[in-house]
């Protein structure tokens, strides 16, 4: 098993297989986009797929790929192929922007993915291309209809909420679980190397911070029904509209961190085990992995170096990768 310092079991691994996107959401990276990396220095699938092997059989469960996108990286379908069979885990997801869901959505099923969160911060096509600096709202909709179809169920829905960008909008988000059984889940914005302002009307990422309290006031027409939490239901706290097929779901990590509960350990796309999203800590995994060394010394001093908590409250901010290279 791995277990940290303070007693935490680790069973949750966040990959991200790419630091490529079709997107440029402006709190995730700057407008200038990112030095990407040079593909020899991106972790191949069987490489990937060789460090959940070795993960599943030390407790790793369960496996979100992230990215960047990760639909963006060419045959994505095969790595959860890979992963889905690998003895011990129980649960496999990504995370995607679905721009490319409609086109993969059925082949992901296939290969054994379970479920997609979905990011959607807007339901205004014009908001849309702000936010995201290029997207299409019809694509990612489209995406999100053909993973419906697809089994990917339940759809997660995460809108970030903003100050001074979609705070106007909460309640027409949230209203997406009255209609859809959908699972819509606000969340805090993070500090990320995201602090300089995001372009023209734009604030940043520090002014357009909202506390979860804010949004669920806001919210507070739909008269929310508490829900148990159950398995897979993340940091977010539930809640159901009385009349609704769906969930509506508040992830603070700014506000209230839910560090205690803490399941995680993180694979970049260049190989490197980040034991905290909101710690630049980092240990390299690649030059092992390609010299056929044992993986599980670095697992173990990865989850070893796990803080107790951010502290984001007390200023420290990570500053040596973007969101978008992270993976959320
Ligand atoms: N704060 C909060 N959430 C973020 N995401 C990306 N950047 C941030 C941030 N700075 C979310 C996206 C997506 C996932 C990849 O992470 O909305 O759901
Ligand atoms: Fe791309 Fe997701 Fe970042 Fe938006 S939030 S730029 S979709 S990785």
């Amino acid at each position: 098993m791995l277990i940290d310092s303070w007693g935490r079991e680790i069973t949750y691994l966040r990959i991200s297989v790419t630091d490529r996107c079709n997107l440029r959401c402006v709190y995730c990276m700057p407008p200038d986009g990112i030095n990407l990396k040079a593909h020899a220095d991106i972790l191949r699938y069987e490489e990937i797929a060789e460090v959940v092997r070795v993960a599943a059989q030390h407790g790793i469960r369960e496996v979100r790929l992230t990215g960047g996108e990760p639909l963006a990286r060419p045959g994505l379908a095969s790595l959860v192929g890979m992963i889905s069979v690998i003895p011990g885990i129980q649960d496999i997801a990504i995370t995607t922007n679905a721009v490319l869901l409609a086109r993969q959505a059925e082949a992901l099923a296939e290969a054994g993915l379970k479920r997609v969160n979905i990011s959607l911060d807007t339901l205004r096509p014009d908001r849309f291309e702000r936010i995201t600096r290029i997207g299409s709202f019809d694509q990612t909709w489209a995406g999100i209809l053909a993973a419906e179809r697809a089994g990917l169920t339940p759809i997660k829905i995460n809108a970030v909420a903003m100050r001074g960008v979609n705070d106007d909008e909460l309640l027409d988000l949230a209203r997406l679980a009255q209609d859809h059984p959908w699972h819509v889940r606000f969340i805090e914005v993070m500090p990320v190397n995201n602090e300089a302002p995001w372009g023209e009307g734009l604030p940043n990422s520090i002014s357009a911070y909202m506390p979860m309290r804010e949004v669920r006031e806001r919210l507070s027409v739909l008269n929310l029904e508490p829900v148990e939490s159950e398995n897979g239901a993340g940091p977010a706290r539930e809640f159901r509209i009385p009349t609704g097929l769906g969930r509506v779901g508040f992830i603070s990590p700014v506000s209230e961190h839910f560090c205690g509960e803490c399941n995680r350990l993180r694979l970049t796309a260049d190989g490197f085990l980040r034991p905290c999203l909101l710690s630049d800590q980092e240990i390299s995994i690649l030059p092992a992995l390609r010299k056929g060394e044992p993986l599980l010394p670095l697992l173990q001093e990865a989850v070893g170096m796990k803080p107790r908590s951010h502290e984001l409250v007390e200023n420290h901010r990570p500053v040596s990768r973007c969101m978008i290279q992270i993976g959320g």
